[in-house]
């Protein structure tokens, strides 16, 4: 089979390479298709074009992969813990012992914010979503430790900054709720690991410190496993044409968690209780929303539905749902949203609009179910998938780096009017 792909234009034709991937995906490699041919290619959204190589996530969305590093999704899911898998998808290999003790220090020895950085949650309206106070805090953080604007993708002070903002991210998660719930703020309890200090820093009480029941911090660490990384994701991306320009860390991330706030992304798993809610409140059937979701007059879409890569069942809502029932039995909840869920998904799943656009369950499904049995406020949701997708913004800015890749800067092709004379106030 040729390596090369042949493509006619003006009566001229021009080869371009194929690439293939280490799981046998191909590319035609374009880069030079401005320059010999002047033509460009479009593809708003960038369903078809590939911005990098990466050896970080693969995704196979037809058959329903989803492999950190070259681990499946399902075995790490079930033996990993979060620390494991954010040292995994940082560094390319699973930590041994000595290595994760030094990794899990470091993010006990990071987790305290100075003293100053604290006062400014103050400032903050009490109405300030915490997805806008993360992002400005992360980039705040920056200021307290000018240190690491300085900070290249390699070397002992790369590991020091990733760990700093591994951890700082929790910290700031957990206080900005803590605030806004005008609640008195957790400091983080070094005896307890990364996602017992979360809960503390949420749940205890000035007289009652939360006891960490082993059951929820499972379904925690959990849940950020599942949101590691996910490939060229929107905020990923985000956070790699931010980086391109060669902008530090804390701000090209800071920026990551402004794309990942949208309902169509991470905005998504609140967007889902949200709808279901809706549903349960107003006694309508779920039809209902299929219905609405279906009609092309109705901007309403049905959340927690769909997906760019997956044709197919998201592995990681397939994942989820196994966990919710368990986790609302250990807990003895019952919760009717699941339910309603359940039964969403049933109707979808033999619904033709759904069908034929291959419309699946995806990872927002059922972790809102879940944020929710473990005590996590609804605005709080899209935080959450923040503090899980850390490593893999991390890892992919790191990545870009050390691939020493040119600035993003994509083109157009421009639609507006052709060259005209200015015209004066006094002449229109
Ligand atoms: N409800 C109803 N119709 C849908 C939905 C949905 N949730 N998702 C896609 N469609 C339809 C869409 O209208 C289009 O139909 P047609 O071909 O008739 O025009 C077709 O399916 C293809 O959709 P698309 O908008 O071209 O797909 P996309 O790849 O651009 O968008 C998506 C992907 C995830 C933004 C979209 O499926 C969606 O809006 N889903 C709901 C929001 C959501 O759950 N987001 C979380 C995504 S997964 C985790 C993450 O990345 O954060």
């Amino acid at each position: 089979m040729s390596n090369k792909a042949t493509l006619n234009l003006d009566g001229k034709s021009f080869e371009f390479d194929i690439v293939t991937g280490s799981e046998d995906e191909k590319c035609v490699d374009i880069s030079s298709l401005r320059s010999e041919t002047g033509y460009i290619t479009m593809d708003p959204g960038f369903g078809n074009t590939g911005s990098c190589f990466s050896s970080i996530t693969y995704v196979d969305g037809t058959n329903g992969i989803l492999q950190y590093r070259g681990y499946p999704i399902e075995e790490v899911a079930e033996k990993a813990s979060f620390v494991e898998i954010a040292y995994l998808v940082l560094y390319g290999e699973l930590p041994n012992e000595e290595q994760l003790r030094e990794f899990s220090a470091g993010l006990k020895e990071h987790a305290p914010l100075h003293t100053n950085l604290e006062h400014h949650f103050s400032g903050f309206p009490k109405s300030a979503p915490p997805m806008a106070i993360l992002s400005a805090m992360l980039n705040l953080v920056s200021c307290f430790h000018p240190e690491v604007l300085e900070v290249t993708s390699a070397g002992a002070e790369f590991e020091r900054t990733a760990t700093l903002l591994m951890s700082k991210v929790r910290t700031i998660a957990a206080f900005a709720y803590r605030m806004a719930a005008g609640k008195p703020i957790n400091h983080p309890n070094p005896h307890l690991g990364y996602c017992g200090n979360f809960l503390h820093m949420m749940f205890s009480d000035p007289y009652q410190e939360y006891q960490v029941s082993p059951v929820v911090e499972k379904a925690l660490n959990l849940f950020l496993i599942l949101h590691a990384d996910h490939e060229q994701n929107c905020s990923t991306s985000t956070v790699r044409v931010v980086g391109s320009s060669r902008a530090n860390l804390f701000s090209s991330v800071a920026a990551g968690v402004c794309a990942l706030w949208g309902p169509l992304h991470g905005g998504a798993n609140a967007a889902v209780i949200a709808m279901l809610e809706d549903i349960r409140v107003s006694g309508k059937k779920p039809e209902h929303c299929i219905e609405r979701a279906k009609d092309k007059n109705d901007p309403f879409r049905l959340m927690g539905f769909g997906h760019r890569v997956y044709k197919n069942f998201d592995p990681r809502s397939i994942i989820l749902k196994k966990q919710v029932h368990k986790l609302l039995a250990e807990l003895n909840i019952e919760d009717n949203l699941l339910d309603l869920a359940l039964e969403l998904e049933e109707a979808t799943l033999k619904d033709d609009y759904f069908i034929s656009r291959n419309l699946y369950p995806n990872v927002d499904f059922y972790s809102g179910i879940l944020l929710r049995a473990i005590g996590i406020p609804l605005n709080m949701y899209s935080v959450m998938f923040a503090i899980g997708r850390m490593p893999g913004w991390i890892a992919n800015w790191k990545e870009l780096l050390d691939h020493k890749q040119r600035i993003s800067r994509p083109r157009q092709i421009y639609t507006g009017k052709t060259k005209r004379p200015y015209v004066t106030l006094m002449e229109r």
